[in-house]
């Protein structure tokens, strides 16, 4: 039932690419984005004027990504919210606000709470879910599931994919909602997304490559993520899975803060995983990315370098250098996310931990 492989969350990461597609399916018909359920007016939808995501975890770092592409579509300020905090600081909500909810199982605690919270307060939520039926859903005014299909490892990889995603659909909604972006914009911006699951396919590619590299520096202390702009939230997920998985001490940086405190933790020989944005992309963002690697590495850190297929400048840095293909950049958490998972799954299975049921850890969390 593992499909041959050796844990289920291999196997998982592998079928990456059907959960986007699968949760992309049916979204774009007549040339409009639409959602599962939406029992709230076009009229409140085009009338919003801020919007929260609240979730935990990984699905807390999916909208940490989606955040970059909402305002960017849809000039609307997003704030992202760690559901465990947002109703004890009592938020600004009313009804042109809204919190978007994002949870795989639809039942954590937190979460649930939040959506109650918000709804108290005339906000209107909108779920994205992998759970029919969940009592997230259900306590929503829209909905739009993910389709990830039954994620078996406790930790979360096809669910986290499928997430952004779904954060983006609703980004691309709320856009054409708010008439920021033309009909034919959104429907290019669906199309980039509709080309996202063979992107991933060829990532998928690297896995051997990463599996070796794990197995390499499975006796690490610890291990430093750092990404800029989208990469940046990529970096914190690949923090969290390296520790819920391998037990390390793994943190996840904004490469901009290094000057700030994290540079005086480099060490001889530390493992340091750097998210690289495409070299087309924004270049300000390259360049400084390249020297922050420059920076480490003459420290003695040992980089771990995710990057662009053909993105030269950075190969000298590179101790070693896993290449991802070509996507637009508000897309690359899509791709860059997946050699992390693979990682962090090889570093626990050679420290001989159970890949699929980390310690301490249940699949869904519905206490708070
Ligand atoms: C990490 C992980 C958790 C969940 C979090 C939220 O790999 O799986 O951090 O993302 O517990 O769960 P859901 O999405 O079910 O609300």
């Amino acid at each position: 039932e593992k499909g041959g492989h050796e844990y289920f969350m291999l196997k998982e990461i592998e079928e990456q690419p059907e959960a986007l597609a699968n949760t992309l399916r049916g979204h774009f018909d007549g040339g409009r984005i639409i959602l599962d359920e939406q029992r709230i007016s076009d009229q409140d939808l085009r009338d919003v004027d801020k919007v929260f995501v609240v979730a935990c975890g990984s699905a807390y770092h999916s909208g940490l990504v989606a955040k970059y592409a909402i305002e960017h579509w849809c000039r609307l300020p997003v704030e992202v919210e760690l559901a465990s905090e947002f109703r004890y600081r009592d938020p600004v909500l009313d009804r042109a606000t809204l919190v978007v909810a994002v949870s795989q199982s639809g039942e954590t605690a937190d979460t649930l709470e939040a959506v109650r919270h918000a709804r108290e307060q005339k906000a209107r939520v909108l779920a994205v879910c992998n759970t029919n039926g969940a009592q997230i859903p259900r306590e929503s005014d829209a909905v739009l599931y993910t389709h990830a299909g039954p994620e078996i490892g406790v930790a979360s990889t096809k669910a986290f994919l499928a997430q952004i995603a779904a954060n983006y659909l609703v980004g691309l909604a709320l856009a054409q909602a708010r008439g920021t972006k033309y009909p034919d914009e959104v429907a290019r911006e669906f199309a980039e997304l509709e080309s996202m699951p063979a992107a991933v396919q060829k990532v998928l590619s690297t896995v051997d490559q990463v599996r070796d590299l794990g197995r390499r520096i499975a006796d690490s202390k610890a291990v430093l993520f750092l990404g800029r702009h989208v990469g940046f939230p990529v970096a914190l997920e690949g923090a969290l899975k390296l520790k819920e998985l391998a037990y390390m001490h793994a943190e996840g940086f904004a490469a901009g803060e290094l000057k700030h405190g994290p540079i005086a933790l480099i060490e001889e020989g530390l493992p340091v995983v750097v998210v690289m944005p495409s070299p087309k992309g924004r270049a300000v963002l390259h360049s400084k990315l390249v020297s922050n690697i420059s920076e480490i590495q003459a420290r003695g850190a040992r980089t771990i370098v995710i990057a662009e297929e053909g993105d030269e400048t950075v190969r000298p840095f590179a101790d070693e250098l896993i290449e991802i293909p070509a996507v637009p950049t508000l897309l690359q958490p899509l791709v860059s996310t997946v050699p992390l998972q693979v990682l962090a799954a090889e570093i626990a299975r050679t420290r001989g931990y159970d890949v699929d049921k980390p310690r301490n850890l249940a699949k869904s969390v519905t206490v708070e």
